[in-house]
C-alpha cells in the first residue's frame, strides 16, 4: 500500500525527524546526520560488516531521541535556558573542574538576580549525584527505550544507551570503561563531539580536540582511524555543504526499503512520545490530540485514509515545540510579548521539519495550520477560514480541547463543561461550528472523550 505521496524510506524519514532532535540540543539544524557521515566513515575505515554500519546508522540518528526527557530536568536543575545550556555542554569538557564551574556561572538562572543566582549555584553544588550523571541517564534510557520501540536491533539501541561514557570510565551515567562500552557507543561519542568542534571551530580544531581527548574520552584505536581521513577535503567538504546528499549516496540498499504503514504509525507515534517528554505539564498532550482528533474525524464520517494522514499530523503537530526552552514552556506565570512570540513559532518549526520529510506535504500542511482559527486570529500565519480545510479544523478544535481539560503550569485542569462551554463560544468565529457540534456529541460518549485527561 502506498502510505505517503512519493517513496519514503525509514532511513529519510528518521534523517529528517532528526533536525528536531538537534533543535533540542541547542545544535544546528543537521548536526545528526553530519554526525552519521563520520561515524560511518570511521566505520568503513575500522572495517565494520555492513549490518554493522546499518545499525550505527540508524543509532546515530535517533542518538538525541531522550533529549526532550532531560529538558525539564535540566531546566530545574539550572533554572536557564536549558537548550543553551546543552548547546555549551558539547563544546566544554565539563569533566574539568574549572570548566564545570564556569559552565555553572554562564546557566545558573542567569536571567534572574543576583540573590536566585547564588541560590541556583548551591542547589547545583548541592546534588548528591553527579549533574551530569542525572542528565544523561534519562537521556540515554528514554533514547534507547524508543529504538526498542520502533523494533530496531537491540545494537543500536546498546549504542544510545551508552552514548555519553568515555573510555577511561570516566563519562556518564555508569562510568563503564574500554571495551565494556560497545563498539557503536564508542564510535557514536567520538563522531558527535568531533560533528560540533568541526562545525562550530573547523576541522583543524576538531583532531586538536580528539588528540587532547584520545585515551580519555575516546578509544585511542578509533582516534588514529579518523586521524586518517583528516586531509579528506572532498570528505569534510561534503559534511559541511550538503550533508543529506552524501547521507542518501552512503545509505545502504536495505535501509533504502520503503517505510510500512505500521513503521510509519510507530515513528510518528515515538516522535509524539519525544515532543510529549519535553515538559512535564503537557504528559501525553500530542497522543491524546490524535486520539481526539480521530474520534472527530469519525464522528464527521472522513474515511480511512485522510483519517491516517490527520492521526498523523495530530501526533506530529507540536513537533517545533522541541525547539522552545523550558524556560518557556514551563513558566508558571504569564508570559511576556516576547515570550508568547517564541512560542507562536513552535507550528513554523514544525512546517520546517516535517517539509523536509518526502511525501509529506499533507501531513506537514495540517500539521502546521493547529493554531490557525477561521477569523484569522491564529499563528503562525494568520490563515483565514477558506485556507482551513476539515482535517486542520479537527485539529485546532481537539488541540484546544487537550490543553482546557489538561493541567497547565499556569492552572489546573478544567471541567469538561467548562471547556466545552468555552468551544462553544468560539464556535463559527474561530473554530468550525461543526466540529465543535461533534466534540460536544462524543464528550458524553462512552468512554468519554477524554481518555486520559
Ligand atoms: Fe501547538
Ligand atoms: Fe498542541
Amino acid at each position: 500500500m502506498v502510505v505517503t505521496e512519493q517513496p519514503l524510506s525509514i532511513v529519510s524519514l528518521l534523517a529528517a525527524l532528526s533536525y528536531a532532535l538537534d533543535l533540542t540540543e541547542g545544535q544546528p539544524m543537521g548536526h545528526a546526520i553530519r554526525t552519521c557521515l563520520i561515524g560511518l566513515r570511521l566505520a568503513r575505515a575500522i572495517g565494520l560488516t555492513g549490518e554493522e554500519r546499518d545499525n550505527l546508522h540508524l543509532a546515530l540518528l535517533l542518538k538525541d531521541s531522550g533529549c526532550s526527557s532531560n529538558a525539564a530536568r535540566m531546566f530545574a536543575l539550572f533554572g536557564g535556558n536549558e537548550i543553551l545550556a546543552k548547546q555549551d555542554s558539547k563544546i566544554h569538557d565539563w569533566r574539568r573542574m574549572h570548566e564545570a564551574i564556569q559552565f555553572a556561572l554562564r546557566h545558573a538562572a542567569p536571567q534572574e538576580g543576583l540573590r536566585k543566582r547564588i541560590a541556583q549555584l548551591k542547589e547545583l553544588a548541592r546534588q548528591p549525584v553527579r549533574v551530569m550523571d542525572v542528565l544523561t541517564e534519562t537521556r540515554c534510557t528514554r533514547g534507547a527505550e524508543i529504538a526498542r520501540l520502533l523494533g530496531l536491533s537491540p545494537d543500536v539501541s546498546s549504542a544510545i544507551y551508552s552514548l555519553d561514557e568515555h573510555w577511561d570510565g570516566q563519562g556518564a551515567p555508569y562510568h563503564r570503561k574500554g571495551d565494556e562500552i560497545p563498539l557503536l557507543a564508542r564510535i557514536a561519542c567520538l563522531s558527535q563531539t568531533m560533528e560540533v568542534f568541526a562545525t562550530t571551530y573547523g576541522t583543524t580544531r576538531a583532531y586538536q580536540m580528539l588528540t587532547q581527548r584520545s585515551g580519555t574520552w575516546f578509544d585511542p584505536e578509533l582516534v588514529r582511524a579518523a586521524r586518517a581521513f583528516e586531509h579528506d577535503t572532498v570528505f569534510w567538504d561534503g559534511v559541511r555543504n550538503q550533508p543529506e546528499v552524501l547521507l542518501r549516496l552512503k545509505t545502504s540498499e536495505r535501509l533504502h526499503q520503503q517505510v510500512t504503514e505500521a513503521s510509519l504509525d510507530n515513528i510518528c507515534a515515538a516522535f509524539a512520545r519525544i515532543v510529549d517528554a519535553k515538559s512535564s505539564f503537557t504528559g501525553e498532550h500530542s497522543v491524546r490530540v490524535a486520539e481526539y482528533a480521530e474520534q472527530l474525524a469519525l464522528s464527521l464520517g472522513m474515511g480511512e485514509l485522510r483519517r491516517a494522514t490527520l492521526r498523523r499530523a495530530a501526533l506530529l503537530h507540536d513537533l517545533g515545540k522541541l525547539a522552545i526552552p523550558n524556560l518557556i514552556l514551563d513558566k508558571p506565570d504569564r508570559l511576556t510579548d516576547d515570550e508568547f512570540a517564541q512560542i507562536k513559532k513552535h507550528p513554523y518549526y514544525t512546517a520546517v521539519i516535517l517539509g523536509q520529510i518526502p511525501g509529506f506535504g499533507r501531513i506537514t500542511e495540517i500539521a502546521a495550520a493547529h493554531h490557525e482559527k477561521l477569523n484569522g486570529t491564529g499563528y503562525h500565519l494568520g490563515l483565514t477560514g477558506d485556507k482551513l480545510d476539515i482535517e486542520m479544523r479537527i485539529l485546532a478544535v481537539a488541540d484546544i480541547y487537550d490543553a482546557l481539560t489538561a493541567a497547565r503550569p499556569y492552572r489546573a485542569a478544567m471541567p469538561l463543561e467548562q471547556a466545552l462551554a468555552i468551544l462553544q463560544k468560539d464556535a463559527g468565529v474561530a473554530l468550525d461550528p461543526d466540529c465543535v457540534a461533534a466534540a460536544e456529541k462524543i464528550a458524553y460518549q462512552e468512554p468519554p472523550l477524554a481518555l486520559a485527561a
